[in-house]
Protein backbone atom coordinates (compact mmCIF):
# COMPACT_ATOMS: atom_id res chain seq x y z
CA UNK A 1 0.00 0.00 0.00
CA UNK A 2 0.97 3.33 -0.35
CA UNK A 3 2.88 5.36 2.42
CA UNK A 4 0.82 8.03 3.56
CA UNK A 5 2.48 11.28 5.72
CA UNK A 6 0.33 13.83 7.30
CA UNK A 7 2.08 17.12 7.59
CA UNK A 8 1.42 20.69 8.23
CA UNK A 9 1.49 22.40 5.23
CA UNK A 10 2.77 22.59 1.92
CA UNK A 11 5.94 23.75 2.93
CA UNK A 12 6.45 20.82 4.95
CA UNK A 13 6.01 18.63 2.28
CA UNK A 14 8.12 20.45 0.23
CA UNK A 15 11.03 20.16 2.79
CA UNK A 16 10.28 16.40 2.74
CA UNK A 17 10.36 16.06 -0.39
CA UNK A 18 13.19 17.97 -1.29
CA UNK A 19 15.08 15.72 1.21
CA UNK A 20 14.36 13.23 -1.08
CA UNK A 21 15.25 14.75 -4.39
CA UNK A 22 18.85 16.07 -2.90
CA UNK A 23 19.49 12.67 -1.93
CA UNK A 24 18.59 11.16 -5.14
CA UNK A 25 20.63 13.45 -6.98
CA UNK A 26 23.67 12.98 -4.77
CA UNK A 27 23.10 9.14 -5.54
CA UNK A 28 22.41 9.72 -9.49
CA UNK A 29 23.58 12.90 -10.88
CA UNK A 30 21.93 12.59 -14.21
CA UNK A 31 18.57 11.67 -11.93
CA UNK A 32 15.55 11.39 -13.87
CA UNK A 33 12.56 13.67 -12.51
CA UNK A 34 9.08 13.56 -13.63
CA UNK A 35 7.44 17.12 -13.01
CA UNK A 36 3.91 17.71 -12.51
CA UNK A 37 2.69 21.41 -12.96
CA UNK A 38 -0.47 23.22 -11.22
CA UNK A 39 -0.01 24.94 -7.83
CA UNK A 40 0.55 21.91 -5.72
CA UNK A 41 4.11 21.02 -6.10
CA UNK A 42 5.45 24.98 -5.94
CA UNK A 43 6.60 24.64 -2.35
CA UNK A 44 8.72 21.41 -3.14
CA UNK A 45 10.28 23.32 -6.24
CA UNK A 46 11.13 25.98 -3.96
CA UNK A 47 12.42 24.00 -1.32
CA UNK A 48 14.56 21.98 -3.43
CA UNK A 49 15.74 24.97 -5.25
CA UNK A 50 16.56 26.72 -1.65
CA UNK A 51 18.35 23.43 -0.97
CA UNK A 52 20.54 23.31 -4.38
CA UNK A 53 21.45 26.86 -4.11
CA UNK A 54 22.39 26.53 -0.19
CA UNK A 55 24.32 23.03 -0.83
CA UNK A 56 25.78 23.79 -4.17
CA UNK A 57 24.48 20.93 -5.51
CA UNK A 58 25.94 20.02 -9.20
CA UNK A 59 22.53 19.96 -11.07
CA UNK A 60 23.62 20.30 -14.31
CA UNK A 61 23.23 16.56 -15.63
CA UNK A 62 19.56 16.52 -13.89
CA UNK A 63 16.83 15.56 -16.26
CA UNK A 64 13.25 16.07 -16.11
CA UNK A 65 9.86 14.72 -17.90
CA UNK A 66 7.22 17.11 -17.48
CA UNK A 67 3.96 15.06 -17.03
CA UNK A 68 1.73 16.75 -19.78
CA UNK A 69 0.97 19.74 -21.58
CA UNK A 70 -2.01 21.57 -23.18
CA UNK A 71 -2.51 20.56 -27.07
CA UNK A 72 -3.03 24.61 -29.14
CA UNK A 73 -2.06 26.77 -27.17
CA UNK A 74 0.61 29.21 -29.11
CA UNK A 75 4.16 28.71 -28.76
CA UNK A 76 5.20 30.47 -25.58
CA UNK A 77 2.07 31.19 -24.20
CA UNK A 78 2.67 32.05 -20.21
CA UNK A 79 0.65 29.41 -19.13
CA UNK A 80 1.72 26.58 -21.52
CA UNK A 81 3.11 23.96 -19.55
CA UNK A 82 6.66 24.76 -21.25
CA UNK A 83 6.94 28.06 -20.06
CA UNK A 84 5.25 26.81 -16.37
CA UNK A 85 8.47 24.24 -16.05
CA UNK A 86 10.74 26.82 -17.24
CA UNK A 87 9.81 29.45 -14.75
CA UNK A 88 8.79 27.46 -11.88
CA UNK A 89 11.43 24.46 -12.15
CA UNK A 90 14.56 25.15 -15.01
CA UNK A 91 15.03 28.39 -13.71
CA UNK A 92 15.41 28.44 -10.26
CA UNK A 93 17.05 25.09 -9.77
CA UNK A 94 19.48 26.10 -12.44
CA UNK A 95 18.79 22.93 -14.62
CA UNK A 96 19.71 22.53 -18.46
CA UNK A 97 17.00 23.54 -20.04
CA UNK A 98 17.93 20.91 -22.49
CA UNK A 99 17.51 17.87 -20.25
CA UNK A 100 13.86 18.86 -19.44
CA UNK A 101 11.37 17.66 -21.58
CA UNK A 102 7.72 18.86 -21.92
CA UNK A 103 4.92 16.70 -24.56
CA UNK A 104 4.44 18.52 -27.44
CA UNK A 105 1.05 20.20 -27.56
CA UNK A 106 1.63 21.71 -31.33
CA UNK A 107 -1.53 20.43 -33.33
CA UNK A 108 0.97 19.67 -36.25
CA UNK A 109 2.83 16.99 -34.98
CA UNK A 110 -0.14 15.45 -32.37
CA UNK A 111 -0.03 12.10 -34.06
CA UNK A 112 3.08 11.30 -33.24
CA UNK A 113 3.90 13.34 -30.16
CA UNK A 114 2.71 10.41 -27.64
CA UNK A 115 5.14 7.93 -28.95
CA UNK A 116 8.17 10.17 -29.40
CA UNK A 117 7.49 11.57 -25.44
CA UNK A 118 7.28 7.51 -24.43
CA UNK A 119 10.75 6.78 -26.76
CA UNK A 120 12.46 9.91 -25.09
CA UNK A 121 11.50 8.40 -21.26
CA UNK A 122 12.99 5.01 -22.03
CA UNK A 123 16.10 6.31 -23.68
CA UNK A 124 16.76 8.29 -20.76
CA UNK A 125 15.95 5.05 -18.85
CA UNK A 126 13.01 5.80 -17.22
CA UNK A 127 11.75 8.16 -14.74
CA UNK A 128 13.39 8.00 -10.84
CA UNK A 129 10.79 9.79 -8.89
CA UNK A 130 7.71 11.08 -9.97
CA UNK A 131 5.82 14.34 -8.43
CA UNK A 132 2.39 13.99 -9.15
CA UNK A 133 -0.86 16.54 -7.50
CA UNK A 134 -4.38 15.14 -7.83
CA UNK A 135 -7.64 16.57 -9.23
CA UNK A 136 -10.70 16.53 -7.88
CA UNK A 137 -11.85 14.49 -10.43
CA UNK A 138 -9.38 12.04 -9.25
CA UNK A 139 -7.31 12.66 -12.61
CA UNK A 140 -3.18 11.82 -12.21
CA UNK A 141 -1.53 13.83 -14.92
CA UNK A 142 -4.51 14.91 -17.22
CA UNK A 143 -5.54 11.06 -17.07
CA UNK A 144 -9.33 11.99 -16.38
CA UNK A 145 -11.98 9.59 -15.07
CA UNK A 146 -12.21 6.15 -17.61
CA UNK A 147 -8.24 6.44 -18.70
CA UNK A 148 -7.00 2.87 -19.08
CA UNK A 149 -4.94 1.55 -16.25
CA UNK A 150 -2.51 0.86 -19.52
CA UNK A 151 -2.36 3.84 -21.03
CA UNK A 152 0.71 5.71 -22.63
CA UNK A 153 1.12 8.68 -23.37
CA UNK A 154 -1.34 10.65 -25.76
CA UNK A 155 -3.83 12.90 -26.51
CA UNK A 156 -6.90 13.31 -24.06
CA UNK A 157 -9.87 15.49 -23.71
CA UNK A 158 -10.41 17.62 -20.42
CA UNK A 159 -12.70 17.33 -19.04
CA UNK A 160 -15.22 20.50 -17.79
CA UNK A 161 -14.46 20.29 -14.03
CA UNK A 162 -10.81 20.18 -14.86
CA UNK A 163 -11.57 23.26 -17.41
CA UNK A 164 -13.10 25.22 -14.76
CA UNK A 165 -10.66 24.63 -12.17
CA UNK A 166 -7.87 25.61 -14.46
CA UNK A 167 -9.72 28.93 -15.80
CA UNK A 168 -7.92 30.71 -12.81
CA UNK A 169 -4.62 30.88 -14.62
CA UNK A 170 -6.35 32.11 -17.99
CA UNK A 171 -8.82 35.12 -18.82
CA UNK A 172 -11.66 33.12 -18.96
CA UNK A 173 -12.98 29.59 -19.43
CA UNK A 174 -12.97 29.89 -23.28
CA UNK A 175 -9.50 30.23 -23.40
CA UNK A 176 -8.78 26.97 -21.38
CA UNK A 177 -7.68 24.54 -23.94
CA UNK A 178 -10.04 21.36 -24.73
CA UNK A 179 -7.46 18.92 -25.13
CA UNK A 180 -4.00 17.72 -23.66
CA UNK A 181 -1.09 15.75 -24.02
CA UNK A 182 -0.17 13.35 -20.91
CA UNK A 183 1.41 10.31 -19.77
CA UNK A 184 -0.49 7.60 -19.23
CA UNK A 185 -1.61 5.68 -16.05
CA UNK A 186 1.06 3.37 -17.34
CA UNK A 187 3.67 5.69 -18.12
CA UNK A 188 3.13 7.01 -14.53
CA UNK A 189 3.12 3.41 -13.04
CA UNK A 190 7.02 3.09 -14.79
CA UNK A 191 8.24 5.39 -13.05
CA UNK A 192 10.41 4.35 -9.96
CA UNK A 193 8.99 6.24 -7.04
CA UNK A 194 5.66 8.15 -7.74
CA UNK A 195 5.64 10.79 -4.75
CA UNK A 196 1.62 12.46 -4.46
CA UNK A 197 0.72 15.21 -2.87
CA UNK A 198 -2.44 17.25 -2.04
CA UNK A 199 -3.42 19.98 -0.22
CA UNK A 200 -6.81 21.39 1.14
CA UNK A 201 -10.17 19.23 1.58
CA UNK A 202 -11.09 20.32 -2.42
CA UNK A 203 -9.18 17.02 -2.91
CA UNK A 204 -9.97 15.21 0.64
CA UNK A 205 -12.18 13.02 -1.40
CA UNK A 206 -10.22 11.87 -4.96
CA UNK A 207 -6.98 11.35 -2.14
CA UNK A 208 -9.47 8.92 -0.29
CA UNK A 209 -10.45 7.18 -3.15
CA UNK A 210 -6.81 7.24 -4.36
CA UNK A 211 -5.27 5.47 -1.82
CA UNK A 212 -8.75 2.95 -0.06
CA UNK A 213 -10.97 2.87 -2.92
CA UNK A 214 -11.35 0.25 -5.08
CA UNK A 215 -8.70 0.59 -7.97
CA UNK A 216 -10.66 1.43 -11.41
CA UNK A 217 -10.20 3.39 -14.42
CA UNK A 218 -12.98 5.99 -12.94
CA UNK A 219 -10.81 6.78 -10.52
CA UNK A 220 -7.77 7.38 -12.37
CA UNK A 221 -5.54 8.44 -8.97
CA UNK A 222 -6.14 4.67 -7.67
CA UNK A 223 -4.12 3.49 -10.09
CA UNK A 224 -1.50 3.64 -7.66
CA UNK A 225 -2.47 1.13 -5.48
CA UNK A 226 -0.85 -1.43 -8.17
CA UNK A 227 2.32 0.65 -7.78
CA UNK A 228 5.43 -0.66 -5.18
CA UNK A 229 6.70 2.19 -3.96
CA UNK A 230 4.73 5.13 -3.45
CA UNK A 231 4.16 8.35 -0.85
CA UNK A 232 1.51 9.86 -0.89
CA UNK A 233 2.16 13.49 1.44
CA UNK A 234 -1.39 15.27 2.26
CA UNK A 235 -2.03 18.44 4.87
CA UNK A 236 -4.80 17.33 7.37
CA UNK A 237 -7.61 18.51 5.06
CA UNK A 238 -6.78 16.70 2.17
CA UNK A 239 -6.19 13.87 4.20
CA UNK A 240 -9.24 14.03 6.28
CA UNK A 241 -11.53 11.02 4.68
CA UNK A 242 -9.00 8.41 5.26
CA UNK A 243 -10.50 5.87 6.81
CA UNK A 244 -7.28 4.11 8.10
CA UNK A 245 -5.44 7.61 9.00
CA UNK A 246 -4.39 6.53 12.55
CA UNK A 247 -2.95 3.83 11.52
CA UNK A 248 -0.76 6.38 8.66
CA UNK A 249 0.26 8.21 11.65
CA UNK A 250 1.35 5.51 13.81
CA UNK A 251 3.65 4.00 11.17
CA UNK A 252 4.69 7.46 10.16
CA UNK A 253 5.78 8.48 13.90
CA UNK A 254 7.64 4.92 13.78
CA UNK A 255 9.55 4.94 10.77
CA UNK A 256 13.24 4.72 11.56
CA UNK A 257 14.65 7.95 9.75
CA UNK A 258 17.46 6.22 7.91
CA UNK A 259 14.39 5.21 5.68
CA UNK A 260 13.20 8.16 4.34
CA UNK A 261 10.11 7.64 2.15
C1 LIG B 1 -0.42 18.83 -13.58
C2 LIG B 1 -1.28 17.66 -13.55
C3 LIG B 1 -2.56 17.62 -12.78
C4 LIG B 1 -2.53 18.41 -11.48
C5 LIG B 1 -3.90 18.41 -10.84
C6 LIG B 1 -3.93 19.21 -9.57
O1 LIG B 1 0.71 18.58 -14.37
O2 LIG B 1 -0.95 16.72 -14.17
O3 LIG B 1 -2.88 16.27 -12.49
O4 LIG B 1 -1.57 17.85 -10.63
O5 LIG B 1 -4.84 18.92 -11.74
O6 LIG B 1 -3.74 20.56 -9.88
P1 LIG B 1 -3.40 21.62 -8.75
O7 LIG B 1 -2.08 21.23 -8.21
O8 LIG B 1 -3.32 22.95 -9.47
O9 LIG B 1 -4.49 21.53 -7.75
Amino acid sequence: MAEVVVVPDAQAAGALVADTLVALIRRKADAVLGLATGSTPLATYRALAERVRAEQLDVSAVRGFALDEYVGLPAGHPESYRAVITREVVEPLGLNPRLVQVPSGDPATITHAGADYEAAIAAAGGIDLQILGIGRSGHIGFNEPGSSLASRTRIKTLTEATRIDNARFFASIEDVPTHCITQGIGTILAARHLVLLAFGDSKAAAVAAAVEGPVSASQPGSAIQLHPHVTVIVDAPAGSQLGQLAYYEHAWAHKPAWQGI
